[in-house]
């Protein structure tokens, strides 16, 4: 009798202190957040995503750490969005053009052509109520936006000189997933082709399409220069991300380790946004060193021309973004659609 109450008392105990290892070693396991991208390291969004992770690893004392894959190791486009929805990953930086098929399709505004003049403009939107509200939409997606990081303003590549919005005619144009962009290939008469950022180069080194648009950084650091005879430096439209992360893994956060997360997220957005400008002109640079991929310069009565084609497109696309919206935005910038 004793034997078995004494068996019974041991097997208690086992598992009593079993439960007790598990717990603590999940108190000691860290906090894992899976940053996904796109672009590579050496760019504003990979140096920035990297400068994140160093800040949360120095302070989180082995609770949380960040782990950052880039160049669509991962998910490419059209997975990553799905990947955090479904928690695979944690956190991602996708183009603002790139929430279309998400459902939240007045992120497009900022793929309205010519909308910035330049990073001021752009950041009274980013840093304002706009701001704010756009990153209010992804809630009930499940998704919380966190900050806005800067890339620059896209220049036009192909193997054909694009200078005049004739030029562009019939050419087969690669784009992000958004429909704004589609309408402003299709206002030169380009065939747009929506594309994963990770197939471009392939794409334009087997002629499936015959140029693209992209800031120098994304160019140059895909060896786009080596496939593309020309770029026009347009700088029709800007390109930036959304760093998001998973609603239910953010609101599940201890708040001792968010705050972690929120200041490493504050300094690294700074950075981010304080090495935009110079790392695109660095690669623009690095383009003409090549010497493989002309840079062309637009003359103020060219850039005119090709903006009198495009400015179009904010009216196209008043149904999908919203007339009310782009005025705001208008407001809040100081842009004059009607000024060429
Ligand atoms: C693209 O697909 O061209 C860009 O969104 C890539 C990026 O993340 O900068």
């Amino acid at each position: 009798m004793n034997t078995r109450r004494n068996i019974l008392l041991g097997l208690i105990c086992l598992s009593f202190s079993s439960l007790v290892q598990t717990q603590a070693q999940a108190q000691q396991a860290p906090v894992i957040i899976k940053f996904s991208h796109v672009v590579a390291k050496d760019t504003p969004k990979g140096k920035a995503a990297d400068q994140f992770a160093r800040l949360v690893n120095e302070r989180g004392a082995g609770k949380i750490k960040v782990e950052v894959y880039p160049n669509s190791q991962l998910y490419k486009d059209g997975e990553e969005m799905n990947a955090i929805q479904m928690g695979a990953v944690q956190m991602l930086a996708p183009s603002l053009a790139k929430f279309g098929p998400l459902g939240v399709k007045e992120f497009e505004l900022f793929d309205l052509p010519f909308i910035f003049d330049d990073y001021a403009a752009l950041h009274r939107v980013t840093n304002g109520p706009l701001g704010a509200e756009l990153f209010k939409k992804l809630e009930p997606k499940g998704i919380t936006g966190l900050a806005y990081w800067d890339n620059g303003f896209k220049d036009f590549s192909a193997n054909k000189l694009t200078k005049t919005p004739a030029d562009f005619k019939g050419l087969k144009m690669r784009i992000q997933s958004s429909k704004v962009l589609e309408s402003e290939m299709r206002a030169l008469g380009v065939i747009p082709q929506v594309m994963a950022f990770s197939e471009v180069y392939q794409a334009l080194q087997t002629g499936v399409v015959d140029g693209t648009e992209n800031p120098p950084s994304n160019f140059y650091t895909q060896k786009m220069h080596e496939v593309q005879k020309y770029m026009v430096q347009s700088h029709h439209g800007y390109l930036g991300y959304a760093v998001i992360v998973n609603k239910k893994f953010w609101d599940g956060l201890p708040p001792d380790l968010r705050q972690i997360v929120v200041t490493a997220m504050e300094e690294s957005t700074r950075y981010a946004n304080a090495i935009a400008q110079k790392e695109n002109a660095d690669s623009t640079d690095a383009v003409k060193a090549s010497g493989k991929t002309q840079v062309v310069p637009l003359t103020p009565a060219e850039r005119s021309e090709l903006k009198k084609v495009l400015i179009k497109v904010h009216k196209e696309q008043e149904g999908r973004i919203g007339a009310d919206l782009i005025k705001r935005v208008y407001k809040e910038t100081g842009f004059d659609p009607n000024k060429l």
